[in-house]
């Protein structure tokens, strides 16, 4: 095999953005039971086990001990109103449901509460559903990890990631299963990116599209649900869930920042374009298709409606997503390195504003929830 049939091809900047494209990806097959999708990459052995590098060290000895366990850390016997958290989420969505409900000739002008609290529920239940699969994503990724990455403290470190996204995996399992009624499958964008990152044969890209892109995006999106919801079970889950995930983004920092270092001018390009356009795919692409059809509304029109609807830096939800990723390039020095090729399209697409946001390697003792919580209690 041929090294182009194993890095990432970049999807070209008009397909990212065609109605065409998007609806095309919801012809892809991920199979009802599993999906299997090719490795790439060297299982790598040290024998250098000398323990060099402190930043790592540390964040693995505070990922030992900050470990939790779903079973017993979170109160599954809470009684979850569905329609009550719905509401919640969807206060947040207003701007943009409104927005779609004055298009000319919107199928949305006739719903009325009951529609738009059936929709609220389902949408939610799609959030959950893509945190669960990409939660699965993050798992088989950080496995990945400690076969190809050549330095012992990393493989020290991912060892720990594994077990900390088995129990993601297992926890938005269980809430979706016993308190939603079940799940949604993986949006075929968000598993093209995760096919494309595990089938890289270059061990930091797995880093790159993981730890940094998304995971960084899954950091403010559930920094988001933690803000909005009151449901407690799931308000106390999510605060967990965002420790562990603040420690793996400030791992795919402290790790690029010294791997990039020795790459050519060339090679960091090809790691700005996929940061660039990896975000754009998870911001513009994922649109709940499934859940619009269930509610009555065709994905062509809804996937017309919502381009009509978009202008770059208005959706702060949207910018917001971009909240841990734009300081994480900068801290990884991937916005001015070459010609600054990466500010400039973040500039374009009115996100450059978060680049002095707090990056994760400062904000993610901030956000260990495990320790503060025994701290109280001990
Ligand atoms: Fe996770
Ligand atoms: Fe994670």
């Amino acid at each position: 095999m041929s090294s182009a049939d194993t890095e990432f091809q970049p999807l070209g900047r008009a397909d990212v953005n065609a109605v065409e494209s998007i609806l095309a990806d919801d012809g892809l097959d991920f199979g009802a039971q599993s999906h299997a999708t090719p490795v790439g990459g060297d299982a790598v052995f040290t024998w250098d086990y000398e323990r060099t590098r402190h930043g790592l060290s540390k964040l693995y000895e505070r990922a030992k001990t900050s470990q939790w366990n779903g079973t017993t850390d979170l109160d599954w016997s809470t009684e979850v109103d569905v329609e009550k958290v719905a509401q919640f989420m969807q206060a947040a969505a207003a701007p943009i449901r409104a927005r779609l409900t004055d298009l000319p000739g919107s199928p949305l002008a006739s719903w009325g509460p009951a529609e738009w609290t059936h929709f609220g529920i389902e949408a939610f239940r799609w959030r959950m559903s893509q945190f669960l699969h990409g939660e699965q994503g993050a798992l088989v990724c950080t496995g990945k990890i400690v076969e190809t990455v050549p330095w012992i403290d990393a493989k020290y470190y991912a060892a720990t990631q594994v077990m900390d996204e088995a129990r993601h995996v297992e926890v938005f399992s269980r809430y979706l299963d016993t308190k939603l009624g079940g799940r949604y499958p993986v949006n075929p964008n968000l598993q093209l990116l995760i096919d494309d990152v595990i089938r890289d044969s270059r061990w930091d890209m797995t880093y790159m599209g993981m730890q940094i892109m998304i995971e960084g995006l899954a950091l403010a999106a559930f920094g988001f649900m933690h803000q909005v919801t009151e449901e407690p079970l799931l308000k106390k889950l999510l605060r967990y869930v965002l420790s562990d995930e603040a420690r793996h983004v400030a791992f795919g920092v402290v790790s690029l920042q010294e791997y990039y270092q020795g790459l050519s001018g060339t090679e960091i390009r090809e790691r700005q374009e996929f940061a660039f356009e990896a975000a754009l795919r998870m911001r513009d692409r994922l649109m709940m298709h499934a859940v619009w059809e269930r509610c009555g509304v065709d994905r062509e029109s809804i996937t017309r409606m919502l381009f009509e609807i978009r202008r770059p830096g208005v959706n702060p939800f949207q910018a917001s997503l971009f909240s841990k990723i734009v300081p994480n390039c900068k801290k990884l020095g991937l916005l001015d390195a070459g010609d600054g090729w990466l500010r400039d399209r973040f500039t374009e697409i009115g996100v450059i504003d978060f680049e002095d946001a707090p990056d994760t390697e400062v904000e993610y003792a901030l956000l260990d929830a495990v320790a503060a919580d025994r701290a109280q209690v001990g």
